[in-house]
């Protein structure tokens, strides 16, 4: 078969990884991709958001299956797109990948089919939305309605934080046209869980659990980013956890895509906070998680392609899923000053010790790289993923920040308590 993968993180990068374990892979594509994704794909200068020069280039290659990795040309529809040019694709289309796209949707739908989450308002009008903070308890949570990178979520300690947040989203437009809209949700404490998994349409299976360390800094300090490390299973997705979510989370919102005419085919990421009420969905993604996909999919022991093809085709229902029953974890080494601002081109040493990405269960998953006459520079802010399996979560935590000690670059940043959480129980 010959693949193209749509992205250039080290999401695409983990989807590329497990992509080529597969035998059925006969070649693969990327575009753009990165430094690290061209040890193992021919990477191609295509924009993820470049619709149509996309479907040609998959139509003059004879690709197989297409596999579109990130929010943001999923919610603008190149599924349908590629579709159209009789192109089989991995991933929702627009009509479902509002579940992502789209704050307001997803939380009218899980209102509408009792799938339980945080309570809410939307708003269309900063007046309205001023008018309701005035009656609400605070922290209060605002979130802007449509993709914002990650950040597009205020937790708001007092009202005239809540004020200034409603006015910075919806009249400044801090994040654009996504803060159109606004939800205003009830604040919730607990810990955690990303859970991703496969759906046809109808059925749905989920993945092994993770968790992220969204926060820059050490003990959770700091301003958000993308995500600045991952570790795989998380020991608080008990037994009960899943079985609650079975029963009133998964196959729910499956159910409630196709009730709406919005068959979803592709991955539901499930954003879940298990508070002492039991778990409740925080948001929704359409893709896989990035860094999550470099704790989850080195631990699949099914081949990826099949797996997809089951989606694609209305199958799902014939996989089984089996994960290793180990533990991963990945540590995220970022540019100094990431998120706010930092400098990009300075040259990485090490990567060698990784070989083609991969070294004894420790890979070297590329996100912000590029080359510099022949050399592999930065090329953005979270850099690198340095994943690693152990037997349990201690030992890859260990082997992680191992591996994360063989390259160096100018600036290099990283969190060191990745996965500690885990060591307090
Ligand atoms: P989201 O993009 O919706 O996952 O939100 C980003 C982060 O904000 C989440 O990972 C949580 O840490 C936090 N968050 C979102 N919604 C709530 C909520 N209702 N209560 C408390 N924290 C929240
Ligand atoms: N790591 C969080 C995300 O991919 O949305």
């Amino acid at each position: 078969m010959k693949i193209l993968i749509v992205g250039g993180g080290g999401r695409e990068h983990a989807i590329a990884a497990s992509v080529a374990k597969s035998p059925r892979a006969e070649k693969i594509y990327c575009a753009p991709g990165n430094a690290g994704i061209a040890q193992i794909a021919e990477c191609v200068p295509i924009g993820v958001m470049e619709f149509d020069a996309l479907a040609t280039f998959a139509t003059e290659k004879g690709i197989d299956l297409v596999i579109v990795g990130m929010d943001d040309p999923l919610v603008g529809g190149l599924v349908d797109v590629l579709e159209a040019a009789g192109l089989r694709v991995f991933g929702p289309r627009k009509n479902a990948a509002i579940l992502e796209g789209s704050k307001a949707f997803s939380k009218d739908l899980m209102k509408k089919y009792g799938i339980p989450t945080a309570a809410y308002e939307n708003f269309d009008s900063a007046q309205a939305a001023l008018a309701y903070l005035e009656g609400a308890s605070m922290p209060i949570v605002l979130k802007a309605d449509g993709l914002a990178l990650g950040k597009g979520v205020l937790i708001c300690n007092t009202l005239e934080e809540a004020k200034a947040g409603v006015k910075s989203i919806m009249e400044d437009k801090q994040f654009g046209d996504a803060g159109n809209r606004l939800v205003i949700e009830e604040f919730m404490t607990g810990r955690e869980v990303s859970v991703l998994s496969f759906v046809d349409g109808k059925t749905i299976k989920t993945m092994t659990s993770a968790q992220d360390h969204k926060r820059a800094g050490d003990g959770d300090t700091g301003l958000n980013t993308g995500g600045m490390g991952t570790f795989s299973p998380s020991p608080f997705y008990t037994k009960e956890v899943d079985d609650f979510c079975k029963e009133h989370i998964y196959q729910a919102t499956v159910n409630a895509m196709a009730m709406e005419g919005r068959p979803f085919r592709g991955i539901i990421f499930f954003g879940l906070m298990l508070t002492d009420k039991g778990p409740r969905v925080l948001e929704y993604n359409a893709r896989f998680g990035d860094p999550e996909a470099q704790v989850v999919l080195p631990r699949m022991k099914n081949d990826i392609l099949d797996v997809m093809e089951a989606c694609i085709d209305g199958r799902l229902d014939e996989v089984e899923l089996a994960f290793e029953e180990n533990a991963a974890v990945c540590v995220v080494l970022a540019s100094g000053g990431y998120p706010v601002s930092y400098q990009k081109g300075f040259p990485i040493s090490g990567l060698e010790r990784f070989g083609d990405g991969e070294q004894d269960g420790r890979f070297c998953f590329h996100a912000g790289t590029g080359y510099v006459d022949g050399q592999v520079v930065t090329a953005g802010g979270r850099v690198l993923g340095i994943t690693a399996t152990g037997k349990d979560l201690k030992e890859a935590r260990a082997r992680a920040y191992e591996a994360a000690q063989w390259v160096s670059f100018e600036g290099k940043y990283m969190r060191h308590d990745i996965g500690k959480a885990i060591d307090e129980i």
